[in-house]
C-alpha cells in the first residue's frame, strides 16, 4: 500500500517518539534515529525533512545495519518529544543531560540546531582528524537557554565522521534525562595520586572535581578496608564544599599492601542523593632496585649475516657502570661506557659470549648468544608504542621525549628498548620520486633514527598495506619496496603493518591467499632491504593469522582488535589467548596489543589507566606468561612510582623473555579463577593464578594441576621471594582481578 510521504513522515515520527516514551521513567530512551550518509549543514536544523532517511538502531554500528564498508561523513537525526513532566524528576532544574554512548569516530552534536558538544576532531578541524571512538558522549542542554521545546518534537542532530571500522553509535543506548546537581561531582578514583612512604604505608590524594557552574556542598565519608581480613581499618568523615567548576582534595594515609580498599561516599546535603566509589589502592610489589650491578633482558638475540647490529646491554646498578664482553666475536665492538654492542657478523652461526657490568660495588656476569641466521625476535620485542599515549598527534619531539624517559626512568636498563612510532608520522603526499616522507611533525626521520640508536634504542615505524592507514595517513600500497628501502635508510628496526584500508581492495569474503598477499609483498621487500626489520602484522587476528603469520615471515601478529584501558577489554583479550598458545615461539609471537597501564590518552588529554592496580598487575603478568610482545602504551614522561615499579620487575620480565619461547597454556578455569602455566628454562614452570572474581580470595595450588606429585621449590616472582617448600600445595591469595605469579622448580 502506498501512503503519501507526509503521512509516512508523521507516522515515522510518532513511532520514533512512541518508542522513546515506552521506555521512559527518569530517562527517555533514544533507541532509534534517522540516518543518512553524506554531509550537509542544513541537516542540523530541526525543520529539515528527514522522513526519507533510513531508521537505524542507535545501539549498534551503522555498518551492521545496511551501510557495510561506509567511511566518511554521515548524520543521525533523533526526534524526541520531551514531556514537561520530565522536569519533575529532579529538584534541580537547570540542565538536561543528553547521553549518546560512544560514537565511531568523531561527532558534532546539535540540539534543535544549536551545537551542544563535540568529541574528537573532524578532518577539517585545526590539528586534523582525531578519532575518539571509545569516549563517552555526555552532553548537556542548559535549560535556561530555552532550547528545549517541552511537549513537542525536538531534534538531536549528530554529524559523524568515521575514519574506519563500524561507524556511528555503539557501546550503549542513548538517552535523555534531567541532570542531577550531584552528577557534577566527579568522584573518580583514577583522579588520585599515591605516594609510597618508607614505613610500609602510602598517602593517597583524591581530587574531586565539580563540572557544573554551581557550588556543591555535602559530606564525604571515607572508609578503608583490608580485603584480606574484611576488617575496616579506618573511617573518616568531613564536610566538602566545591566551588562552581572547581575542585577539592582529600587525603588518606594508610597501610600499603595487596587488598587495601577505600570507599568514598558523598552525600549532597540539599537533595539527600549520594555518590559512591571504591578504589583498590596501588601497592608496590617489585622490591627496590639493588645498587650492585645486575644484567637483565633476553639471553639470546637473533640477527642476519652482514646486517648492522645494535644491542645495548640492559643492566642496573649504581652509576657509573662499566661494561665488558668476553669472547666478543670479530666484527662487533663494545662501547664500555654505554654497554652498546655494534657492528655486523658476517657468517651464520651461534656466537656465545659473557657480558659483564661492574661498578664500585661489584660485578655481574651473564651468558649471551647472538644467533645469526634468518630469524629475528628470538624473544618477544619489548619497548614502547606511541598509539595509546599520543594517537595521531605523535611527533618527533614526543618520540625523543619517550626515548629520553625510557632511559631517565631506568626502564631501558630493564630491557625495554624499542621506541615505536605508530600512525601519524606520514606526509600527505609522497615526494617527486614517489618516496614516503615524514609530515611536518617529523622533519628528519633519519636524524630521529640516529638519535635513538645513539642511545642504544631501536627504532620502530608504522604503515599499512592499503592506500591509507587507519588514521587516514598514506599507506604503502604500490610502494612497498620503495618504503622498505626508505625505512632501511632511516635505520628502522621494526615495522607494524596495519591492514586498515587494504581491506577495501579485498573481495567481500577474502580468501586466505588474499589475506596473506599484502604481508608477503612487504616481507619480501623487507628481506631485500639491507637491515634487520622485525615485521609486526596488524590485521586484528583475521583468518586465524596465528596459523600462517610465521609462513609470511611475520615476527608477531595481532590476535585482536584494539585493546582499551578497561577490565572488560583486557580480560576479554588476555584470557582468550589460550587457543593460540602453540603458535608462539622464537621469531613468531601472538600479539594481544599493548600494555594499557599508566597515563594514556590516544592523543587527547592524558588520563590514568582505568585499570585498577590489580588489573594492571594482571595484564603485565598474563602478557609475560603469554610470551606476548611487551609494548608499553603510556606517556613515559608522566610516569608515577606505581607504574615504574610495575614495569621494572626483572623476574617477571624474565618470564616473558625466556629463551625457550613457550606461551603459557591454561590448565584450570572456573568462574573465579584461571591458572596459566608456562614452561621456562631450567625445567621450571611459571604459574599465573588469576582471580577473575570481585572479592579478595585464596586459591589452593596443588602440584597435580601442574602434572607434579609435589613442589620442591616455589618463588613469588613479583616479590622476588622464595616461598619455601610446600610439597603438598600452596595457598595463594589475590585481590579482585589480581593475581599471584610463582616460579615452580
Ligand atoms: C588500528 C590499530 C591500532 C593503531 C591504529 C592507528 O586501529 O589496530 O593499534 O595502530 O590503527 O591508526
Amino acid at each position: 500500500m502506498l501512503m503519501p510521504k507526509r503521512v509516512l513522515f508523521l507516522l515515522g515520527l510518532l513511532w520514533l517518539s512512541a518508542a522513546s516514551w515506552a521506555d521512559s521513567g527518569d530517562r527517555i530512551m533514544l533507541p532509534q534515529a534517522r540516518f543518512s550518509t553524506g554531509d550537509h549543514s542544513a541537516w542540523k536544523d530541526p525543520g529539515f525533512d528527514d522522513h526519507e532517511w533510513k531508521v537505524l538502531d542507535t545501539s549498534r554500528y551503522y555498518e551492521e545495519q545496511g551501510f557495510a564498508g561506509y567511511d566518511g561523513y554521515s548524520w543521525y537525526r533523533i526526534h524526541v518529544v520531551i514531556p514537561s513532566s520530565l522536569k519533575d524528576t529532579s529538584p534541580w532544574q537547570e540542565r538536561l543531560q543528553v547521553f549518546l554512548a560512544s560514537i565511531d569516530d568523531v561527532d558534532q552534536t546539535y540540539f534543535n540546531g544549536v551545537k551542544i558538544g563535540q568529541t574528537g576532531r573532524m578532518p577539517e578541524d585545526p590539528g586534523g582528524y582525531d578519532s575518539q571512538y571509545q569516549a563517552r558522549r555526555d552532553y548537556h542542554v542548559d535549560l535556561r537557554s530555552e532550547l528545549v521545546r517541552w511537549d513537542r518534537d525536538n531534534v538531536i542532530a549528530v554529524r559523524v565522521y568515521d575514519g574506519g571500522g563500524g561507524g556511528g553509535f555503539h557501546k550503549g543506548q542513548p538517552y535523555l534525562k534531567m541532570a542531577q546537581k550531584i552528577e557534577g561531582v566527579a568522584l573518580d578514583p583514577t583522579q588520585s595520586s599515591t605516594r609510597f612512604l618508607p614505613n610500609g604505608r602510602s598517602s593517597t590524594t583524591l581530587k574531586i572535581a565539580n563540572g557544573f557552574p554551581v557550588a556543591q556542598s555535602g559530606q564525604l565519608e571515607i572508609s578503608v578496608k583490608d580485603g584480606a581480613t574484611g576488617r575496616v581499618l579506618q573511617r573518616q568523615q568531613q564536610a566538602l564544599q566545591i566551588a562552581p567548576m572547581g575542585s577539592s582534595q582529600v587525603a588518606i594515609n594508610t597501610a600499603s599492601r595487596a587488598g587495601i580498599q577505600v570507599t568514598y561516599r558523598y552525600l549532597d546535603t540539599a537533595s539527600g542523593k549520594t555518590l559512591e566509589a571504591t578504589q583498590a589502592l596501588p601497592y608496590l610489589l617489585t622490591p627496590p632496585e639493588r645498587p650492585t650491578p645486575a644484567i637483565h633482558g633476553a639471553s639470546v638475540l637473533g640477527a642476519r649475516a652482514g646486517r648492522p647490529l645494535l644491542y645495548k646491554i640492559a643492566a642496573t646498578g649504581r652509576a657509573p657502570l662499566r661494561y665488558s664482553v668476553s669472547q666478543l666475536p670479530a666484527g662487533l665492538q663494545l662501547d664500555d661506557k654505554t654497554g652498546v654492542i655494534s657492528g655486523a657478523l658476517a657468517a651464520d652461526g651461534t656466537y656465545t659470549m659473557q657480558l659483564q657490568a661492574r661498578n664500585a660495588l661489584g660485578q655481574a656476569t651473564r651468558a649471551f648468544s647472538i644467533v645469526v641466521g634468518d630469524t629475528l625476535a628470538l624473544t618477544p620485542p619489548m619497548g614502547w608504542n606511541s598509539w595509546t599515549a599520543h594517537g595521531t598527534g605523535v611527533s618527533d619531539a614526543l618520540i625523543r621525549q619517550a626515548a629520553q624517559a625510557l632511559i631517565a626512568t631506568g626502564l631501558a636498563a630493564h630491557g625495554w628498548n624499542y621506541v615505536n612510532i605508530d600512525d601519524g608520522w606520514e606526509a600527505q603526499a609522497r615526494n617527486a620520486q614517489g618516496e614516503i616522507v615524514g609530515n611536518e611533525k617529523f622533519p628528519d626521520m633519519q636524524a630521529l633514527g640516529d638519535f635513538l640508536h645513539q642511545r642504544g634504542l631501536k627504532f620502530g615505524i608504522y604503515s599499512s598495506p592499503g592506500a591509507f592507514t587507519c588514521g587516514h595517513f598514506l599507506g604503502s600500497l604500490g610502494h612497498e619496496r620503495q618504503d622498505a628501502a626508505s625505512y632501511a635508510r632511516w635505520g628502522v628496526d621494526y615495522l607494524k603493518y596495519d591492514l586498515c584500508s587494504y581491506a577495501d581492495t579485498m573481495s567481500k569474503q577474502p580468501t586466505l591467499a588474499e589475506h596473506q598477499k599484502p604481508y608477503q609483498v612487504m616481507a619480501q621487500a623487507l628481506q631485500e632491504a639491507p637491515r634487520d626489520v622485525v615485521f609486526s602484522l596488524c590485521q586484528y587476528g583475521l583468518k586465524e593469522v596465528w596459523n600462517w603469520g610465521a609462513d609470511v615471515r611475520g615476527n608477531l601478529w595481532r590476535t585482536t582488535w584494539d585493546v582499551e584501558d578497561s577490565w572488560d577489554s583486557v580480560a576479554k583479550i588476555g584470557f582468550a589467548q589460550a587457543p593460540y598458545s602453540a603458535a608462539a615461539g622464537p621469531g613468531h609471537w601472538n600479539d594481544p596489543d599493548t600494555l594499557v597501564v599508566g597515563q594514556l590518552g590516544w592523543g587527547n588529554a592524558l588520563h590514568p589507566s582505568r585499570l585498577t592496580p590489580d588489573e594492571q598487575y594482571t595484564q603485565v603478568s598474563l602478557w609475560s606468561l603469554l610470551a606476548a610482545p611487551l609494548l608499553i602504551g603510556n606517556d613515559l614522561s608522566h610516569m608515577d612510582a606505581f607504574t615504574r615499579n610495575l614495569l621494572s620487575n626483572d623476574e617477571v620480565i624474565a618470564i616473558n623473555q625466556d629463551a625457550l619461547g613457550h606461551a603459557a597454556q591454561r590448565v584450570f578455569q572456573d568462574q573465579d579463577w584461571q591458572v596459566w602455566v608456562k614452561d621456562i628454562e631450567g625445567g621450571r614452570k611459571a604459574v599465573g593464578v588469576f582471580n577473575l572474581g570481585e572479592e579478595y580470595r585464596s586459591f589452593r595450588l596443588l602440584p597435580g594441576l601442574l602434572g607434579k606429585t609435589s613442589f620442591s621449590k616455589l618463588r613469588d616472582a613479583w616479590r622476588q621471594r622464595d616461598l619455601g617448600r610446600s610439597a603438598g600445595g600452596i595457598t595463594l591469595s589475590a585481590p579482585a582481578h589480581g593475581m599471584a605469579l610463582v616460579i615452580v622448580e
